[in-house]
């Protein structure tokens, strides 16, 4: 249910260049390429381990770089692989400006906090941010209660797993920010 409202505020912001971090298939991507004239989606693909799902809490199985790429044919996109640790620090290099961004990757508050970190510095003035795994009751080192606990945000609706609800969370980049 909450992607369905992840794809609902795309479509209200149409978004010239959209960011996702963690694309693993590509299902979503799919749905939010439709609202964006650029795509770019960051994940492990291939480098992903069993090192890397608990770490991460991957609850969703191993996916390709191919599979991603496969259901973004014919679009605009690019994917960028690797450990976002990593990849975003060199993606930030380019000086490329988003105008939506959907943090979905490696669930470790570490990681969170790392992926937001680099992807204000991207933002556009007005951008759209959105986070998932907000978790109600909130995992200790895992999810993004700690890091929007220090900005501006909006609690959105969400969905029950396993007697967690896990909800996204809206920022949105102040008009007059660089
Ligand atoms: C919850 S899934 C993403 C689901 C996807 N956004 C969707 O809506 O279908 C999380 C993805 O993040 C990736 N991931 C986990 N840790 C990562 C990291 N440190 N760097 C890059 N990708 C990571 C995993 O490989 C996995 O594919």
């Amino acid at each position: 249910m909450r992607y369905d409202l992840l794809i609902d505020l795309a479509a209200a912001k149409k978004p010239d260049v959209l960011i996702e971090i963690g694309t693993h298939r590509g299902n979503n991507a799919k749905r939010l390429k439709a609202h964006c004239r650029k795509y770019y989606g960051f994940d492990l693909w291939e480098a992903g381990n069993d090192e890397t799902d608990k770490r991460e809490s991957n609850g969703k199985g191993r996916s390709t770089k191919a599979q991603a790429a496969q259901v973004l044919a014919g679009t605009d996109f690019e994917l960028i692989a690797g450990n976002t640790l990593d990849t975003l620090p060199a993606f930030w290099e380019r000086g490329i400006k988003a105008d939506f961004v959907f943090i979905d990757g490696g669930h470790s508050v570490g990681t969170i906090g790392s992926d937001w970190q680099w992807t204000r510095r991207m933002l556009n003035p007005g951008a759209v941010v959105v986070f998932d795994d907000y978790y109600e009751p909130e995992r200790d080192g895992f999810g993004c209660n700690a890091i929007v606990a220090g900005i501006e945000h909006e609690l959105l609706n969400g969905d029950s797993f396993n007697g967690t609800l896990i909800r996204l969370v809206k920022y949105v980049h102040p008009s007059g920010a660089a």
